[in-house]
């Protein structure tokens, strides 16, 4: 090879890596294009809304690595949720624990927004008769709620708060919206028995990062920029984390590299340290039925700390991790019980919303 040659072959790589990163750039996407997708199906539902409308409020709800595990079957009658298989994580989730309670979620989004719009009915769970939790509709008088205005506003928000304590009339408004038959809810709001929390989710996180199976479901469900995330409406959007966005083939490459368990540890004991409180969900069995029943108390839950300006967020390692289990339920007073669910709450910074399938994609 003469220098010339060396010159143009530099140049040359010079050009690829040039194209790359602009190739890159541009597979990033456009995070204005994502935000703009995410807020039409957040929009305020219309003044006389069909069921497809109400079926777009459930998908709201918050659910395990945002995989949508959930139809809607709408009849002239009323709306059924069925659980999507299909889309099951069955490392993190091998019961489909999470699945019934994102379901649960869904169910009580759908409940508010069919109150708030005129209609009547209780849901049922029916799933051995007709395959769905059932929501029977009949036209009544609309019952508007904050609860409901404040389910375009949730979201899990992964950033870290300020740690102020919260007062304890709004500490007694959380309590009372979660209350459902069959599920306890217990608010832990001193320090030391928080501290007791954090050290569970980063020993259990620790666990998880440690399991290549768990790692490699993870990864399935991440998006890593703004075209993906809104190429696939699933998974868990870095930039919805609070994480930067980064072109997709070097995502999984970065995430192996960045979320080392010292990182992670730090991140999840700042997050801690920073929440006002903890709130763990206990169902009074572990079933379907009553996991459908946890995800609608914390559901509610979710939505008053919205009504009330607070965030909120799982960190769910201690009762992802069975061996887990068994020491946050002493530590909730509640021994020989199965909890379901940790959440996080106080009040900190917004993040960007995670996307949703559009309604047409879940109807049965
Ligand atoms: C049953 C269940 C378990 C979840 N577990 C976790 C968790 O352990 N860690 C986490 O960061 N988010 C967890 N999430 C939150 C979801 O990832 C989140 O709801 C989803 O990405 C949609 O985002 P959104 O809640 O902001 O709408 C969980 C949600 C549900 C319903």
């Amino acid at each position: 090879m003469n220098r010339r040659q060396l010159l143009i072959g530099g140049s040359a790589a010079a050009v690829a890596v040039g194209g790359a990163t602009w190739a890159g750039v541009d597979q990033l996407g456009s995070m204005t294009r994502y935000v703009a997708a995410v807020a039409e199906s957040r929009a305020a539902l219309s003044a006389n809304p069909g069921f497809a409308e109400l079926v777009r409020f459930a998908t709201l709800a918050p659910n395990g690595h945002n995989t949508q595990p959930w139809r809607f079957r709408i009849t002239p009658g009323g709306i059924g949720i069925l659980p999507d298989f299909t889309r099951r994580t069955p490392v993190v989730d091998p019961d489909d624990h999470h699945l019934w309670v994102s379901l649960g979620c869904a169910v009580e989004n759908l409940a508010l927004a069919a109150a708030a719009t005129g209609h009547v009915g209780e849901p049922r769970y029916a799933v051995a008769e007709t395959g769905a939790i059932e929501l029977a509709l009949r036209p009544g008088r609309a019952v508007d709620s904050a609860l409901f205005a404040a389910i375009p506003q949730r979201q899990s928000t992964r950033g870290d708060y300020d740690g102020s304590p919260l007062e304890t009339a709004d500490l007694h408004r959380l309590a009372v919206a979660a209350e459902v038959p069959g599920v306890e809810t217990v608010l832990i709001t001193d320090r030391a028995a928080i501290t007791r929390v954090r050290d569970l989710v980063i020993v259990g996180n620790s666990a998880q990062m440690g399991d290549a199976a768990f790692v490699r479901e993870l990864k399935l469900w991440l998006r890593f920029n703004p075209h993906d995330a809104l190429r696939t409406r699933d998974g868990l959007f870095s930039v919805a984390s609070g994480s930067p966005a980064v072109p997709s083939f070097a995502g999984p490459w970065l995430f192996d590299r960045m979320m080392t368990a010292t990182s992670e540890h730090a991140r999840y004991a700042r997050q801690l340290d920073t929440s006002s409180g903890v709130a763990v969900f206990v169902g009074a069995a572990a079933t379907p039925d009553h996991w459908v029943a946890v995800g609608r108390a914390c559901q509610r839950f979710a939505l008053q700390a919205t009504v009330l300006g607070l965030k909120c967020a799982f960190v769910n390692q201690p009762v992802e991790v069975a061996g887990l289990r068994p020491e946050l339920a002493a530590l909730v007073g509640m021994a020989g019980q199965r909890p379901d669910l940790v959440l996080r709450f106080g009040r900190g910074a917004a993040l960007p919303y995670s996307a949703r399938w559009p309604v047409a994609a879940v109807l049965a």
